[in-house]
């Protein structure tokens, strides 16, 4: 734009508030839209097409980079998502960069771990599918799993093929759980061989190298009636046998709700979505607190991960707990009880913008 041209756009203003919804069990469940999502979303858009207040994806889910899930997430909702407005439980996987970039790292996970990390910058990474393969005899009961088609193998890497990197003299520096794993038994079976041995499967025991969880869900809501183990329950899984059978316990990291940090981020997020961010504003003399937001709405189906990290994060949350997902009872949650309980999104999304208007 020439600066006149600039100058005669109406300046769109600051929103005083926010919302951060839930994707499983509030938004979707599966690939089903649920609680009236799309028609929900479209409210939160003015007739001449202008955003109302600035919204983003909190999930704890993931497996692909963000740019496909907004993609995914606008044909299935039927409004445009940017990947900006995409926040998944590995999203803040890429703070640990600086530590790992040329490092040797494996990814393991449901959909595409592997490209979700190089997406991110780290440039030595491997997914547990990949490196498991160039280990003979790793798991030992592979040729029972029918699963395993031929059509997949064929997309993988085949066993015999010459691994990308010196995968036998290479240290594995750390493991990211990216998304929920897949084939539990093999994937515990070759993080033990990993982490027990310092990075280096077959061999003597070492130090253990760092392990990242995405998120610590025990259960989601999926399409299925009652709720699915998600990666908490593999966490569990692999830290019990894993204690079982090393001398030294698991030491974990794990990202994603209800951790503090989590909220803090998607604070600085939501004003960075606010419309007039990019602009020069001479008003602002550099105080933040006059872009504060008055209220910041986390919309979730789980109590003990979406209203507990409303609750811990404090000021300007504000939780709506719908009956979509994990949470079906009549009342509130009694441990973790929300500021609102509704029955679904689009009542959540009501509810807000009456409160606001
Ligand atoms: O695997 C996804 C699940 O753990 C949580 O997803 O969107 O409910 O945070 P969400
Ligand atoms: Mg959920």
């Amino acid at each position: 734009y020439s600066q006149s041209q600039f100058q005669s756009r109406p300046e769109p203003e600051r929103s005083s508030f926010g919302i951060a919804f839930d994707i499983d069990g509030v938004i979707l469940r599966g690939r089903v839209p649920v609680g009236g999502s799309p028609r929900a979303l479209r409210k939160l858009y003015g007739i001449s097409g202008t955003l109302k207040a600035p919204f983003l994806f909190l999930t704890n889910g993931g497996g692909i980079p963000e740019s496909r899930r907004a993609a995914e997430l606008t044909e299935l909702l039927g409004v445009n998502i940017l990947p900006s407005q995409v926040v998944q439980g590995h999203t803040p996987f890429k703070s640990l960069l600086r530590r790992y970039e040329n490092e040797l790292i494996i990814a393991l996970g449901k959909g595409e771990p592997a490209l979700v990390m190089s997406d991110y910058g780290f440039k030595k990474v491997l997914s547990l599918d990949e490196y498991a393969s160039y280990f003979k005899n790793i798991d030992p009961v592979s040729q029972y799993k029918l699963w395993r088609t031929k059509q997949a193998l064929d997309c993988s890497h085949p066993k015999e093929s010459v691994p990308r990197y010196d995968v036998y003299s290479d240290r594995v520096s750390a493991a990211f759980v990216v998304s929920d794993p897949v084939d539990w038994g093999r994937d515990i079976q070759v993080l033990c061989d990993i982490l027990r041995s310092g990075g280096f499967p077959g061999q003597e025991n070492g130090h253990q190298p760092p392990l990242y969880f995405a998120a610590d869900d025990l259960e989601y809501q999926a399409a299925f009636p009652s709720e699915r183990l998600g990666m908490g329950a593999f966490r569990i899984a692999l830290e019990s046998i894993f204690n079982r059978i090393h001398h030294d316990a698991l030491e974990y990291v794990s990202f994603g709700k209800p951790n503090p940090f989590v909220f803090k981020n998607t604070e600085a997020l939501l004003t960075q979505l606010q419309p007039s961010h990019c602009h020069n504003d001479t008003t602002n003399t550099g105080n933040s607190q006059s872009h504060a937001f008055k209220t910041l709405y986390m919309i979730g189906d789980n109590p003990s991960v979406d209203i507990k990290g409303a609750q811990q994060a404090g000021h300007p949350w504000f939780s709506i707990l719908t009956r979509t997902g994990v949470f079906k009872g009549k009342d509130n949650h009694a441990e973790f009880p929300a500021d609102l309980v509704v029955d679904t999104v689009e009542e959540a999304v009501d509810y807000i913008l009456k409160r606001e208007g």
